[in-house]
């Protein structure tokens, strides 16, 4: 069974998709983190920006990349290396989905979400799980909230962390990166046709949940 969760960025995705994945048994794949995993690894070995628009030079440089994400505990590893609290650094919030526009990085990722996913139970949440990577899906939700709302739960997850920066930057980033994933020419954020849309906005998580939960259990 696959569930496809897409959304903008602070929708509530994560959170949302953890617990319905916990509360149903099934496995969780956040595909977001695989497109940071890639930024971080761009930004980290210093590659010219003249190489991502290049076919050859970006395929290589995903030849040299090596995405896995644990089962257990979700955590990400980039060529072996545990990146799960690097990838959510703001450096690479900014630079993420420039990557995530270039067409043989969404390639690559798609391959390797349908790779993971296939065969099992996944709660699987991105931008373009409905639309793209799973368009058969058995349950399509969109989240989307206020992009007020969506800033105030970043900017309290980035102070959480020890970031300096304003509410103001957050919301201002965020509104860059939805129209950035929304206008890109390969995938964009899209609510697929058949996918139920759920406003978050003035719901707390566990209502979230328990909407998605029910959506499932009729579904099946
Ligand atoms: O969900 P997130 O904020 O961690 O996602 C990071 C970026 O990755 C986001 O700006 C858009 C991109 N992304 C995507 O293009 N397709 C997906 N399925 C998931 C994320």
């Amino acid at each position: 069974m696959i569930i496809a969760i897409d959304g903008p960025a602070g929708s509530g995705k994560s959170t949302t998709a953890k617990k319905v994945a916990a509360q149903l048994n099934l496995m969780h794949l956040d595909t977001g983190a695989m497109y940071r995993a890639v930024a971080l690894y761009i930004l980290d070995q210093d590659i010219a920006e003249s190489h991502l628009n290049n076919h050859n030079q970006m395929s290589q440089i995903l030849d040299g990349i090596e995405i896995k994400i644990s089962n257990e505990t979700n955590n990400v590893f980039l060529n072996g290396k545990d990146v799960s609290i690097q990838i959510r650094e703001n450096r690479v919030s900014d630079f993420v989905s420039e990557v995530s526009a270039i067409s043989l990085v969404r390639e690559r990722m798609v391959h390797l979400q349908r790779e993971i996913a296939m065969g099992n139970n996944v709660v699987l949440e991105g931008r373009d799980i409905g639309t793209r990577v799973f368009p058969n899906a058995d349950v399509k939700v969109y989240l989307n909230a206020d992009v007020n709302e969506r800033g105030q739960r970043r900017f309290k997850e980035l102070v959480k962390q020890g970031e300096e920066i304003t509410l103001d930057a957050v919301i201002r980033d965020i509104e860059s990166r939805d129209l950035k994933d929304s206008s890109r020419e390969h995938s964009p954020l899209e609510k697929a046709k058949d996918a139920i849309e759920i406003d978050t906005t003035k719901l707390s998580i566990d209502a979230q949940v328990n909407e998605i939960v029910s959506l499932i259990e009729t579904n099946n």
